[in-house]
């Protein structure tokens, strides 16, 4: 197996003769308790993977960690995060709910649209949160009088990376952020109706296991930053350089050393800071996956297995319940729960049961033989899991379990059947006919 998984098995999940454990529950029990499909979560990962990104950086430099809502809005993972003094990035007026539900003020939230309407802007002002705005124009579509506290930009700097071709935010082809000139005029006019208070944003790409990456992106930023500084004579409180840290999914793929991309980001910020004269603002981040991606497993049963040319092992999770393979072709560790110490020997073809056949999780994958009823542990789960999934042919959404040591708590219970029909009204004139 390969090192970071077993690293993985050893931090927070745990392989006790052969079968899985979540801190210290068994996964077996977990998925007869709960059912499955389930997403477990380690409350411990969480904690841990925050503490180390925030350390890494604080230690440095004054800095702010944001958590980035979409990538997990359980109200549960968002409390843990407040819990930590992390603070919110929202990307949409539900998300500022969201988050002040799980007991956000509103101080602590960025709201970082694309393309707002200005009803979603009026609720943000109404909030009181920070808006981000993604083009320099959108300022004008304030209703009319206000004035924000604060306002932010975000910058696309011209260049972006990510770990597949659709997580590239930045760079001339993206719909993401504003360059230098747009910015600057936003922030002008932001100046024009009175505003004192100013932060500034990128957002370039997800996944990026590329250590190097973020000092270099981060050197792109200042320079854009300084120079509007210079131009309006304003100041930031914040510099905030995205999320977009990276976790390991495949084998071949190693952890993304924090030390060194903090290290080398914080040596570029304090240099442009000082060559451009731009005071003492606060760093910040606003990661997702990095924070929550591997604190949590999807379990899922095996339903049936296919012998063809091919084997096809069918399970109750498909693309319905975690999408990214079929949306991406995105590689999840795949281990079979209660067979750990079993050869992997057997390649398969791993599929749910949706109706498309780019329904497969995962192909030619070795794995022990399995037999209906084994469970399997797809790993890598807690960013952009539950939160893309979906009903698609009808089916209810997964529950959700969040683990602590020997507890575990329902924090999302499963959805049924008539969840799927609530929202639906057939008009009387086609009833009984
Ligand atoms: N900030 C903004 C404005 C974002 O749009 C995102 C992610 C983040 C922060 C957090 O990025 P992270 O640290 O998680 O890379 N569905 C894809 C990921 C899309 C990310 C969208 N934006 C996936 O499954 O990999």
């Amino acid at each position: 197996m390969d090192r970071w998984i077993l690293n993985l098995l050893k931090d927070t999940f745990g392989n006790k003769g052969g079968e899985l454990y979540v801190e210290d529950l068994p996964a077996t029990r977990l998925s007869s308790e709960y059912g499955t499909p389930l997403y477990v979560t380690s409350e411990a990962r969480i904690r841990n993977n925050f503490r180390r990104l925030y350390s890494e950086f604080s230690k440095r430099t004054p800095f702010r960690l944001y958590y980035a809502v979409k990538s997990n809005s359980n109200l549960a993972i968002l409390n843990i995060l407040r819990s930590e003094g992390g603070w919110v990035d929202c990307s949409c007026p539900a998300e500022i709910y969201e988050a002040s539900v799980a007991g956000f003020p509103a101080e602590r939230m960025l709201y970082t649209g694309n393309y707002n309407s200005r009803e979603e802007l009026e609720f943000a002002i109404k909030s009181g949160v920070t808006i981000n705005f993604d083009d320099g124009t959108l300022i004008d579509k304030l209703p009319s009088g206000s004035k924000p506290e604060m306002v932010c930009f975000r910058i696309n700097p011209g260049m972006g990376k990510g770990g597949k071709e659709g997580l590239v935010f930045a760079g001339p082809d993206s719909k993401f952020g504003s360059p230098e000139k747009v910015a600057l005029a936003g922030y002008r006019r932001a100046k024009e109706i009175g505003v004192k208070r100013f932060g500034i944003h990128m957002m370039t790409g997800s996944n990026v296991l590329d250590p190097r990456y973020f000092a270099q992106i981060t050197e792109l930023l200042m320079d854009i930053a300084g120079r509007i500084s210079q131009e309006l004579g304003i100041e930031y409180e914040f510099v905030n350089i995205g999320g977009g840290f990276g976790i390991p999914y495949r084998p071949d793929e190693v952890p993304l050393p924090i030390e060194e991309v903090a290290s080398s980001v914080v040596e570029v910020f304090r240099r442009k800071l000082d060559e451009y004269r731009m005071g003492k603002p606060l760093l910040a981040a606003e990661p997702g996956r990095y924070l929550v991606g591997d604190s949590t497993v999807l379990l899922s049963r095996v339903c049936h297995v296919k012998q063809r040319e091919k084997t096809f092992v069918g399970l109750d999770a498909g693309m319905s319940v975690l999408l990214r393979p079929a949306l991406y072709g995105a590689y999840h560790p795949i281990l079979v729960a209660n067979k750990l110490e079993e050869q992997q020997e057997y390649p398969v073809n791993i599929c749910g049961q949706i109706c498309e056949n780019t329904d497969i999780l995962a192909k030619d994958r070795p794995l022990p033989k399995v037999k209906d009823g084994d469970l399997l542990a797809i790993f890598n789960a807690g960013a952009y899991g539950f939160s893309m999934s979906s009903q698609y042919n009808n089916r209810p959404r997964p529950a959700e379990v969040l683990v602590s040591g020997k507890g575990a708590d329902l924090i999302r219970r499963r959805e049924i059947i008539s969840d799927l029909v609530a929202g639906e009204q057939v008009p009387p004139r086609l009833m009984n006919r």
